[in-house]
């Protein structure tokens, strides 16, 4: 029987010249994981080519290298008997095909030579199991012992050995599968999804990084409301992130409720994912709520409130971002920005809008006005229409009043019209106290409209404080 042959995967020519190099090593060769799930998913090109290697994955980066134009640099890892190099846009990994198992506190495996069936049996799910052949006899050959192109047509994630098995080998797989299923929208087999469930405290021998690079991955997928609603079904969510499923729950008190933060968070990831895809945003979404679970009281009079939740939010930011180890950088600032303003809009949507108002949350949002917006617009998630439809109207007054009072006063990037150095000469002041009154006074003057944001009237303005204050100008 003549086996069908998926040539159309192999088009870069960096393929032939690899089948060369293991012809001439006398070694059998497949290109496998993600390459091979992507190509027959029509994801594109993937950049990243997995090659395994019945032999010395070392030997074969090697001949490569020497058969490349200017051959390349081949990064050898001996502890994993691996070997990476990169040429023009693509990372090829090279590994011999092994038989694996796994010390119970650690990722690191113990390694023996394994037939092609080993290797594709050790790996994490069925889809990324498929190999496709690059010897001349069966080059383009797909080799699938384990159903991966049926998982992949019904949309299914799978492990190829008992998934206890697969997961506790590496936990990270347990992660691996809600990610994978979040952006290729697959179902986790029933009983994947159970073997998470009951090994899910082996997530803490994983590196935070590996974490953090998962949720990243979710994050960035279409959907990222599938990834989470997993975690928190797996129970995986309150060992990586406790912040939010804190907020889970409805509390009632005297006949008054407060709703669900933690689904109502995940709607509004959900919302904000159809409208950016930038993934900052995306996470203050996602934590935008978190200083509700300890800020949250009930007031016999007013009922539930979540007083300075914002503010607590964003110093809690700070600490997930730590505690995760990702970057404290102006990343982590941004998204702490936009928690601590998350409520902003909102109040000016609920209620009448001034131009002052609108001005003042120009000049606190700077550049990030519009990242402000998109996130507080995803936060109304109401089922009452009647509300809905009216605070999506007062939004569109608010953006309205936005390029209104930009266009005009231009406070967004907000420099002074008048400079310290020029209010100090007019008086004949030394540094002092008075400077930072008068700047500020300036400054309160354009947000609440009574000057324009322009150097006459700001000078004149200038002029008054300093007489209000006891100055004198210069002559
Ligand atoms: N793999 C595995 N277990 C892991 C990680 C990886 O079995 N914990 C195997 C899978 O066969 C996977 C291949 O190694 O396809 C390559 O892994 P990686 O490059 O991390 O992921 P990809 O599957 O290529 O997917 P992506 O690029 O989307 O991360």
């Amino acid at each position: 029987m003549t086996q069908e042959r998926h040539l159309e995967a192999l088009t870069h020519p960096i393929f032939n010249t690899l089948s060369d190099c293991a012809e001439a090593l006398g070694c059998e060769a497949y290109v496998i994981g993600g390459f091979v799930r992507d190509y027959l998913l029509e994801r594109g090109s993937p950049k990243d080519i997995d090659v395994v290697v019945l032999g010395s994955g070392i030997s074969l980066a090697k001949k490569l290298s020497e058969a490349l134009p200017n051959s390349p640099e081949v990064t050898v890892f001996k502890n994993y008997g691996t070997a990476m190099l990169k040429y023009q846009d693509l990372v090829l990994e090279f590994v011999g095909a092994r038989k694996e198992s796994y010390t119970h506190d650690s990722r690191n495996p113990v390694v023996e030579n394994g037939s092609l069936e080993d290797d594709q049996n050790r790996r994490d799910f069925t889809i990324n199991a498929l190999a496709i052949g690059l010897n001349k006899d069966n080059y383009g050959v797909l080799v699938d012992p384990f159903n991966g192109l049926d998982a992949l047509k019904n949309k299914r994630i799978v492990t190829p050995l008992s998934p206890g098995i697969t997961f506790s080998d590496d936990p990270l797989r347990m992660l691996r599968a809600i990610r994978f299923a979040s952006q290729l929208n697959f179902t986790i087999d029933a009983e994947a999804l159970e073997a998470i469930t009951v090994q899910r405290d082996r997530i803490s021998i994983i590196s935070k990084e590996r974490i953090v690079d998962e949720i990243n991955k979710m994050m960035s997928s279409p959907m990222p409301i599938l990834g989470f609603e997993l975690m928190h079904k797996t129970g995986l969510l309150p060992l990586i992130l406790p912040e939010l499923s804190a907020l889970e729950g409805i509390e009632e008190v005297e006949g008054q409720k407060h709703k669900d933060n933690f689904w109502h968070t995940l709607e509004v990831v959900d919302n904000i994912s159809k409208n950016t895809e930038n993934v900052w945003l995306r996470w203050a979404a996602l934590l935008h709520d978190i200083g509700k679970a300890p800020t949250k009281r009930f007031d016999k009079k007013i009922g539930w409130t979540f007083h300075g939740h914002e503010f607590i939010g964003s110093k809690m930011v700070y600490k997930l971002f730590k505690r995760l180890h990702m970057p404290l950088n102006d990343k982590m600032k941004y998204v702490q920005k936009m928690v601590l303003m998350s409520s902003r809009p909102i109040v000016l949507a609920e209620d009448f809008v001034t131009d002052a108002a609108v001005r003042r949350l120009v000049f606190d949002a700077g550049e990030h006005v519009e990242d402000l917006m998109t996130l507080c617009e995803a936060d109304i998630t109401t089922k009452n229409p009647y509300k809905k439809k009216k605070y999506k109207n007062n939004f569109k007054i608010v953006r309205q009043k936005i390029e209104e009072v930009e266009a005009r006063d231009h406070v967004r990037n907000f420099q002074p019209p008048v400079s310290g150095e020029e209010i100090m000469n007019t008086f004949g002041l030394k540094p002092s106290k008075e400077i930072g009154v008068i700047k500020e006074a300036i400054k309160e003057a354009i947000l609440e409209g009574e000057i324009p944001n322009e150097y006459e009237a700001a000078y004149v303005f200038m002029l008054t404080k300093g007489k209000q204050l006891g100055l004198t100008k210069n002559t």
